[in-house]
């Protein structure tokens, strides 16, 4: 539950205009109160998981760069690239897609690598996919970096047949046809195959159906979707499209009792214009206030699905999906457009940790999240470029933030002031708190306004004789658009933050304009 006050923080080009009003861009004070003496639900650790496409630069460069390359790898997979994916801990990998999945024939990709078909990647830039990465070499990909595979099988274009023998093929350990052609091409035991998605976006390039229509193909796919023994596959069924609820609503009546969980794609769109998306690094602060309104549309979108899924499993057994999320922007001057490669910036770092205090918050329906996508593509992690690498500012969030995995959600109240901006009101400051099995309080706090900082009071009930240390890691930036370059990688990077006191159960947080800070008590 959120109050917030009637003070509004300016944007810097009013505030430039009317110097008295620069002086309310001073800092703000808001509280939070956090309940320690309570439980809320368990942070699902999945919520921090990742999606990975044959799309642009993401798979061939970003994670396989073939045996035979100068780049330090492991069976073709590049090494720095898994070191830094396992630092974060990343629990669970969605792969091949997207929009691939429901034109990917996954006999395309195995057996010895010369020998693989290639075919044409037509949502993506009309390039030829050789298949040199297939199964074989996502999962070997997933165990180098301790991540559970969630594939996403093939409705669009593909056979009820042909979904049936890959799962067959991937975790049957029997005497049988698949599981013999797996060990033919080099694989005696079955993988673990904990996550399998019943086709992508079916409303558009998985299909274009209709959600009955969708829903009748779910349940029959779905079928043949077998548990062998040892492997039992949590499935998920495509959701909905943003605010399509209708969707939600048809899938939840006709197929709701045979699915694990329900995907909800949303990505934000700073202009919320498909055709021109605005750019991922010359924007001003109108345009960032307007990206951060779109990305909190997240939380409505959640309540909203979720009170549909509330009416047919009131239990909330469906796990709400959200296997792609992020900031989509035009791609960067210069490089493919079908690669989808944009660059990433402190506002992104502000846009994945406002969605993940927004997950938090919902943590009893939401019980996965995929961010879109690990490499190269959109809201990147990482970004390549040949032998050299670059970790970029949404990637030091989701490090600060995997404290927060499986841990149990703090209930808490949030009073802040907002902050305003070309006629836009978005609170100023965001928090979410967990307690992890260990006992450590973990607290996140995002300071939106790039102009004020803001002191945020945290008293924390029930903190006693609890933990009394506390530490902290802040990411800023010198603005907004700051990023990382290959030629300045560290611009934003975190930081020790000492500035939290505790005094009692009020723990003093002097938050930075435009900041995250992620604190533990222990
Ligand atoms: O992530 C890029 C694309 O966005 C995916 O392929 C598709 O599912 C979505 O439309």
């Amino acid at each position: 539950m959120k109050t917030h006050t009637r003070i509004a923080l300016t944007c810097l080009a009013l505030a430039a205009i009317a110097p008295a009003l620069q002086a309310q861009n001073t800092a703000q004070t808001a509280t939070v109160m956090i309940r320690a003496d309570q439980s809320g639900p368990v942070i699902n650790r999945n919520i921090y998981g990742h999606f990975a496409e044959h799309l642009g630069r993401c798979i061939y460069e970003g994670i396989w760069v073939g045996e035979d390359s100068p780049i330090p790898n492991t069976r073709g997979i590049r090494n720095d690239v898994t070191a830094a994916l396992r630092d974060l801990d990343i629990p669970v990998l969605r792969w091949p897609g997207g929009c691939f999945a429901d034109e990917y024939h996954w006999r395309d990709g195995i057996g010895p690598r010369e020998k693989r078909p290639a075919m044409i990647n037509t949502h993506w830039g009309g390039v030829v996919e050789n298949n040199h990465f297939g199964t074989h070499e996502f999962m070997d990909l997933c165990e180098q970096i301790g991540a559970a595979p969630y594939v996403c099988g093939n409705v669009g274009s593909g056979s009820v047949q042909e979904m049936m023998e890959w799962v067959e093929y991937m975790t049957s350990g029997a005497d049988s046809p698949m599981a013999n052609l797996r060990r033919a091409n080099g694989r005696d035991q079955p993988w673990k195959l904990p996550y399998f998605g019943v086709g992508n976006e079916s409303w558009g390039c998985g299909g274009n159906m209709t959600p009955e229509f969708y829903a009748d193909n779910y349940k029959r796919y779905n079928t043949f979707v077998k548990n062998y023994p040892g492997n039992r596959i949590y499935r998920i069924a495509c959701g909905s499209n943003g605010g399509d609820f209708n969707w939600t609503e048809i899938l939840m009546k006709n197929a709701g009792r045979r699915m694990d969980g329900l995907s909800l794609h949303y990505y934000t769109l700073p202009t919320d214009n498909w055709q021109k998306k605005g750019s991922a690094t010359d924007f001003d602060e109108a345009a960032y206030i307007a990206t951060l309104v779109n990305t909190l549309r997240m939380d409505g979108l959640i309540t909203r699905h979720g009170a549909i899924m509330d009416k047919y499993d009131p239990g909330k057994k469906t796990g709400m999906i959200i296997d792609e999320w992020g900031i989509w922007t035009d791609p960067e001057p210069g490089s493919t457009p079908g690669f989808l490669y944009q660059q990433n910036s402190l506002r992104d770092a502000i846009i994945a940790a406002l969605n993940f205090n927004i997950f938090h918050a919902h943590a009893d329906r939401v019980a996965m999240t995929n961010i879109a996508q690990t490499i190269n593509v959109l809201q990147a992690m990482i970004l390549t470029d040949k032998e050299k690498m670059l970790l970029t500012p949404t990637y030091h969030v989701f490090n600060m933030y995997k404290a927060h995995q499986n841990a149990t959600a703090l209930p808490l109240a949030l009073s802040t002031p907002d902050y305003e901006c070309a006629g836009k009101k978005i609170p100023a400051v965001s928090a979410t708190a967990s307690r992890d099995k260990n006992g450590r309080l973990h607290i996140s706090l995002v300071n939106t306004n790039p102009n004020a900082p803001a002191t945020v009071r945290c008293d924390i009930a029930g903190l006693g004789t609890g933990p009394k240390r506390v530490s902290g890691r802040m990411l800023t930036a010198p603005a907004i658009n700051s990023v990382n370059t290959f030629d300045a990688p560290h611009t934003v990077e975190p930081e020790i933050f000492s500035e939290a006191t505790l005094s009692g159960e009020t723990l003093t947080v002097p938050l930075p304009a435009k900041a995250i800070v992620t604190l533990t008590l222990e």
